[in-house]
């Protein structure tokens, strides 16, 4: 269930059919996103506050939580509200699903890629063993409580990463997302419009098929080379925003799409173009391509040892579990790295 500001009544409702409620935030979004939760009465809640950032979503800080959820005598009826980007999402919707096997939860998303995609799905989970998401359950929040006015403290740079899901939306379900990201002026990067319009994508498509056997798997467009970058580059100085990994994988995506999927070449040019007008040019100096593909072989979506792609044949047409041969993994990634390297290109 999605709750907009007007529905500020049936969320009360939610939190009062509880015995305790609990607020997950992290050190950022406690300074930041307090002030919009006014209709929360504070007195009757317990905050639990953990460091921000994806390298702390890890095994130790779910034990933080389940710490404090012991130690302020959370029952079964208890209620965590988990306020922040996908990070507290993810962490906190498994910390709950785990919880005296399992307690309910709710997402109230502060950054635009959590609003418009982490927050929706039930896709819940931690990174180990220099893995992301690869320790999580697939467990529905009670409601996902969508309200706008936290983005106005958001950085751009993520604002920009929450761009980049929508773009990939454009490209696999909706092109009526991707012209906007050409035009001259700025795109304005909280456009109510858009966003309302995402969360319904995502929504309807998760809805479709909770435990991802099918379709869902189309929402993965970019992820398999941008896990991968982020995973690599991850606790470096170039770490990447999710956004932007995945920003970085569709271009890999759409040249394998060509390949495998007859794509035509004028959907990739289009797709420089939005990147160049939207996102950095990264200079990643050397990347280990081969190092890159082995981080690919451990990605949820593989079977029997091969390594899927979604690609697409089409805007609008994804094609899921193609299974793409390493060296042209590895060709995908260096077209990637000429683009990004293409001084006539950038200069221009
Ligand atoms: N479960 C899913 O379906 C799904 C889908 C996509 C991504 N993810 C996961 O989501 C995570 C990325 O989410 P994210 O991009 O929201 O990152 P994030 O949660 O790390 O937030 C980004 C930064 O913004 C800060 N922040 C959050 N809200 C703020 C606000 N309103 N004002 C100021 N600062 C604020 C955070 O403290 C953090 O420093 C990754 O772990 C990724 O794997 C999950």
């Amino acid at each position: 269930m999605v709750l907009y500001k007007n529905d500020i009544a049936e969320l009360k409702n939610l939190i009062s059919s509880h015995t305790k409620t609990f607020l997950l935030l992290d050190e950022n979004t406690e300074k930041h996103c307090l002030k919009v939760l006014d209709f929360i009465d504070f007195q009757n809640v317990v905050k639990i506050i953990i460091p921000s950032g994806e390298q702390n979503k890890n095994i130790e800080t779910v034990k933080y939580i389940w710490a404090q959820l012991i130690g302020n005598l959370a029952d079964r009826n208890a209620l965590l509200i988990n306020v922040g980007g996908g990070m507290v999402s993810d962490i906190g919707g498994f910390a709950a699903s785990c919880y005296q096997r399992g307690i309910d939860f709710i997402n109230i998303p502060t950054t635009l890629l959590a609003m418009i995609d982490a927050a929706i799905g039930g896709k819940t989970g931690i990174d180990f063993h220099g893995l992301k998401n690869q320790i999580g359950v697939f467990s529905q929040p009670l409601a996902v409580v969508i309200l706008l006015e936290f983005l106005e403290t958001l950085p751009e740079r993520e604002l920009l990463s929450g761009l980049a899901e929508i773009i990939k939306y454009g490209f696999i379900v909706d092109k009526t997302f991707l012209d906007a990201q050409l035009q001259k002026n700025p795109v304005n990067l909280v456009n109510p419009v858009f966003i309302k319009k995402a969360i319904e994508v995502k929504n309807e498509i998760t809805c479709q098929d909770t435990t991802e056997q099918g379709r869902r798997k189309i929402l993965n467009f970019g992820h398999t080379v941008g896990h991968a970058l982020e995973t690599y580059l991850f606790d470096t100085r170039d770490s990447l925003k999710h956004g932007e990994g995945v920003a970085l994988g569709m271009l890999s995506a759409l040249f394998l799409s060509e390949k495998y999927c007859g794509l035509n070449h004028e959907t990739t040019l289009y797709y420089k173009n939005i990147y160049r007008k939207n996102f950095n040019r990264f200079d990643f100096g050397k990347l280990p391509v081969d190092e890159l593909v082995e981080i690919m072989r451990h990605d949820k979506k593989n079977t029997d040892g091969n390594i899927r792609f979604v690609l697409i044949s089409d805007l609008e047409k994804p094609v899921y579990d193609v299974v793409v041969k390493p060296e042209d993994i590895v060709e995908s990634i260096k077209y990637l790295i000429d683009y990004l390297n293409d001084e006539n290109y950038w200069g221009k």
